[in-house]
């Protein structure tokens, strides 16, 4: 059987001294993470402690103050628009988000469909065989003609990783994309990402859910007031954190 995490190589994000501010507050304070090809890595860690922040300089979304980012051979640089580098960077990294942000008027597969159409040129036929393909993978072949007002949070939301996968990316950003979602669809979800572990795709991830952290992340990092408090393996920062901040946060997640 072929390899696949050969065929699709996943990408390498290096983030040196990062630092961002709004007005006055100092919301990421020199954040230095390097992730590997094809790891899964848990952010976790207090609201406002800028793991949203973290993940939109990675994709050009917010301009930062001081360092720099690396995503495969793309490199963003401090108080610079580069949107070349940006555009680059956003076709090789797909961002997937809490509230979905399907298009409302078109069916699930036409939202599938629909950026390799626009943003890769596909024709239309290749497109809809490529999309029909990620449907039946994210287990939805059956309502492909939906809309999305007719589907459960959990549904929508494996749309949306579908919809993400059309553009081939080699990486993606999933920014608490499991929040909104009763445990069991939760699961349905978190299940979907597990299997894209196989593809060799790197992913950070956003999760409150300490168990897919322990189950499928390669790294656990917690992001804490701006800094990086604490790394490693989910059983190193999880089940023995060395850190007096990471048993803090821990101890209240954990319950
Ligand atoms: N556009 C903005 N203007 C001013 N402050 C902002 C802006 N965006 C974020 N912040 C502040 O930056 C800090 C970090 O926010 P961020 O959304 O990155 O945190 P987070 O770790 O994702 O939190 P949560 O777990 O609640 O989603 C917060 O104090 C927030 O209020
Ligand atoms: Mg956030």
């Amino acid at each position: 059987m072929a390899n696949k995490s050969a065929e699709i190589p996943g990408l390498a994000i290096h983030i040196t001294s990062l630092k961002k501010r709004h007005g006055d507050r100092e919301i990421l304070r020199g954040v230095d993470l390097r992730i590997h090809p094809g790891q899964t890595v848990a952010l976790i860690g207090p609201s406002g402690g800028g793991k949203t922040t973290l993940l939109r300089c990675l994709n050009g979304l917010e301009v930062f103050d001081h360092g720099s980012v690396r995503v495969g051979d793309c490199t963003l640089n401090a108080l610079s628009g580069q949107s070349i580098e940006i555009a680059r960077i956003r076709r090789s990294l797909g961002m997937i988000f809490q509230d979905f942000q399907l298009f409302p008027h078109l069916t699930v597969l036409e939202n599938v469909a629909a950026a390799p159409i626009w943003v890769l040129g596909e024709n239309a036929k290749e497109a809809r065989d490529r999309s029909i393909h990620l449907l039946d993978r994210v287990k939805l072949s059956e309502f492909s003609n939906r809309k999305p007002m007719q589907l459960s949070g959990g549904q929508k939301q494996r749309v949306a990783i579908a919809r993400a996968l059309a553009l081939k990316p080699l990486g993606l950003l999933c920014d608490e994309i499991t929040s909104a979602l009763d445990p069991e669809t939760k699961h349905e979800v978190l299940a979907v990402l597990e299997d894209l572990k196989r593809d060799g795709l790197t992913v950070i991830m956003v999760t409150h859910e300490i168990g897919f952290a322990k189950r499928a992340a390669d790294r656990v990092v917690l992001l804490a007031e701006g800094n990086i408090a604490e790394e490693g393996t989910a059983a190193e920062v999880i089940d023995s954190p060395k850190t007096e901040r990471a048993c803090k946060f821990l101890a209240r997640v954990l319950g």
